[in-house]
């Protein structure tokens, strides 16, 4: 079994290389596939003018763009994320009221009870120590704060991603199953895990709710294999593997996806959990 500090050195490694190289590539088209699920979050963390907030792994900074047009000029933005390349990219859009640092948000020294509200979308689930991470956060947030973020539930409610996966598994070599407590993707799929994470680190008011979508991963088929396996769990699979069996799996995933296209688009259900916290 692998120590907290080796999975913590594994996700800023990735994060920091070729998952932070492969996200921003592929950024434009995950966000347009996860748009309804970005705006719920959005929706319920109901950022005011004014407010401070802190958008913790916010990755391109493409959340912490929209909380910052929603707080104002007399409110601020701060972004934090493990990964350079995309803080750079996160810099790049010269958000006037919002600030971004490179950190992990497990030790960032995050000033005490500074913030309204504390947001991520998708940025939570990779942390090596959740516990750790969210004690650290706790601390930054006002003692009137509200913490919400949106993570994906189990790859079985998620077949937007499981249904190209199982398609190409006889292709590829035996994948390393994650842990229970292993950080990843769907790290935070179980709710009482989230429960009990969020418990621990002293958050209070908990409300976990699903939230379920159609994902549009692409207009017609020939579009949506252009793309397949450019970031994620395939794109980690695809690059030690013989091109000849690439081009099975990606045979087998078209076929797959068959059932899905539809005049709208190839649409494959999504699956998250919105969750809200305060402190006690
Ligand atoms: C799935 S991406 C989501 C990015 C962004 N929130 C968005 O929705 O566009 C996950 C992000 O979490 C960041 N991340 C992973 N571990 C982190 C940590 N320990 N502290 C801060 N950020 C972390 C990654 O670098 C990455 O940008």
């Amino acid at each position: 079994m692998k120590t907290k500090e080796q999975l913590a050195a594994e996700q800023s490694a990735y994060w920091k290389g070729p998952g932070g190289t492969m996200w921003l590539g592929a950024y434009e088209r995950i966000q347009r596939g996860i748009t309804g699920f970005s705006e719920v979050a959005l929706g319920a963390a109901n950022a005011r003018p004014g407010e401070r907030v802190l958008d913790v792994g916010c990755g391109t900074g493409g959340t912490t763009a929209e909380l910052a047009n929603a707080v104002g000029p007399n409110g601020r933005v701060l972004g934090v994320d493990i990964s350079e390349p995309l803080v750079g990219a996160a810099r790049a859009q010269g958000l006037a009221n919002a600030a971004f640092e490179v950190g992990d948000a497990t030790t960032y020294p995050f000033e005490a009870q500074a913030f309204d509200l504390i947001f991520s979308r998708f940025g939570v689930m990779f942390f090596a120590d959740p516990v750790a991470a969210f004690r650290n956060i706790r601390r930054a947030m006002k003692p009137a704060g509200r913490l919400v973020f949106i993570c994906w539930r189990t790859p079985q409610e998620n077949p937007w991603a499981a249904v190209p996966m199982r398609a190409a598994m006889p292709f590829l070599p035996p994948m390393e199953r994650p842990g229970p407590e292993d950080p990843g993707q769907y790290s935070f799929g179980d709710r009482a895990r989230v429960e009990r994470i969020l418990g621990q680190a002293g958050f209070t008011g908990l409300s976990i709710e699903p939230v379920d979508q159609m994902l549009n991963q692409g207009a017609d088929i020939p579009t949506v294999m252009e793309r397949i396996g450019d970031f994620g769990p395939l794109a980690r699979a695809f690059k030690d593997v013989a091109p000849e069996q690439v081009a099975k799996a990606k045979e087998a995933i078209a076929e797959a996806l068959e059932p899905h296209a539809t005049a709208d688009g190839v649409k494959l259900a999504g699956a998250c959990w919105l969750v809200r916290a305060t402190l006690p």
